[in-house]
């Protein structure tokens, strides 16, 4: 690249929209990077996901000694570092007096914060796309009443549009490459929607949480088996795959059949904490599979590498049974 070319979100953003079913010719610029990826170095904004590290069982420790240090290269970009600005309410970096970039920002945020809306026109076509309403007068902590719909996550139409306009700022806000076609086949999406709080008529969808139909999972390993050493001495983390080694996260890794898998979750940030993520996992879980409610406890449900907020959801509501996947 020409020293003084400067990149800003806006040319970013034609790749974001990429259709789903088209996979990126090249990884997104922010994204969520698999824990079974090598670690690169990304000229992006700090995200707690970029700081995960993964071991796998047969590299790390060893191989960092063996290596002789690279010789480290000083990169020089030329973007003006005053123009640069990450928005402390959604974390987005982007290039400030770009236009292109502000207008990108200012509608992220705002979804981000107060979360999307379902319309009338989406209303209209929710027969037709097989919506169903799985919980009515859900009660959340603040007092609210809110109904959890789901739908199958490849559906057309206008709501397909809205979804996949959510899943974009999901992806965008979790640095997460957008989902493939063959992952949106296998899932369906559970939206908490909150009733009209103004004039405008129209409910809020506050929350989204993806289930997929999966086959296997890792157990998430216990700190003791994370603690112990092997016969030989040597650790017994060596032998585990390192999910997040930051927070100490490993997984055994024997893959056990797991039915239900959450790629994606999350709630605007202005109603976190009200129990809407549970509730919408707890409606995942019911209704997921006809006739056959999941049980995260019995190791039916696996997150795939959890960001610290994830971390935080899946221990308190999948009371310690929640298993690891890769997306
Ligand atoms: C993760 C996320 C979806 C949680 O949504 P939420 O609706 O706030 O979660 P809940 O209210 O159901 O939380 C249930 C419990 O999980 C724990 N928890 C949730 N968020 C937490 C946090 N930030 N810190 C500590 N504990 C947390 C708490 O024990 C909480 O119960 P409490 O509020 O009574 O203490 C939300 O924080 C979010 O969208 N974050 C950004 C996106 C993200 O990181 N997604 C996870 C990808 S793996
Ligand atoms: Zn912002």
């Amino acid at each position: 690249m020409p020293p003084n070319v400067k990149r800003t979100y806006g040319s970013r953003h034609e790749r974001t929209t990429l259709p789903s079913s088209s996979p990126p010719s090249s990884p997104p610029l922010k994204r969520k990077r698999s824990f079974l990826e090598p670690i690169s170095l990304q000229n992006l904004p700090p995200r707690p996901l970029v700081k995960r590290t993964k071991l796998s069982p047969s590299e790390g420790r060893t191989k960092k000694a063996k290596q002789p240090q690279k010789k480290l290269t000083q990169l020089h970009f030329c973007l003006d570092k005053t123009m640069l600005r990450t928005c402390p309410l959604c974390e987005l970096s982007y290039m400030k007096g770009a236009p292109d970039d502000e207008t990108l920002h200012q509608t992220h945020c705002a979804r981000v914060r107060k979360g999307m809306e379902w319309g009338k026109e989406e209303e209209k076509e929710a027969v037709k796309a097989n919506v169903r309403e799985v919980a009515v007068g859900v009660r959340l902590k603040d007092g609210k009443q809110g109904r959890i719909i789901c739908f199958n996550a490849d559906v057309g139409g206008k709501i397909g549009s809205k979804l996949f306009a959510l899943l974009e700022t999901i992806n965008r806000s979790l640095s997460s490459p957008a989902m493939t076609a063959e992952a949106l086949q296998a899932s369906k999406a559970y939206l908490f929607l909150l009733p009209p709080s103004t004039t405008s008529g129209r409910e809020k969808i506050v929350g989204c949480v993806m289930a997929q139909q999966i086959t296997t999972a890792m157990a998430i390993a216990s700190p003791n088996e994370v603690k112990a050493n092997r016969s030989d001495g040597s650790p017994a983390t060596s032998e585990l795959v390192a999910v997040d080694a930051t927070t100490g996260l490993f997984c055994l890794p024997t893959p056990l059949p797991t039915p239900l898998g959450i790629p994606r979750i999350f709630v605007s940030s202005s109603h976190r904490r009200q129990r809407i993520a549970s509730e919408l996992l707890t409606a995942a879980a019911a209704t997921f599979i006809h006739g056959c409610k999941l049980n995260p406890r019995e190791g039916q449900v696996a997150f795939t590498q959890p960001t610290g907020d994830g971390n935080a959801v899946m221990r308190h509501w999948g009371l310690g049974g929640i298993r690891i996947y890769e997306g």
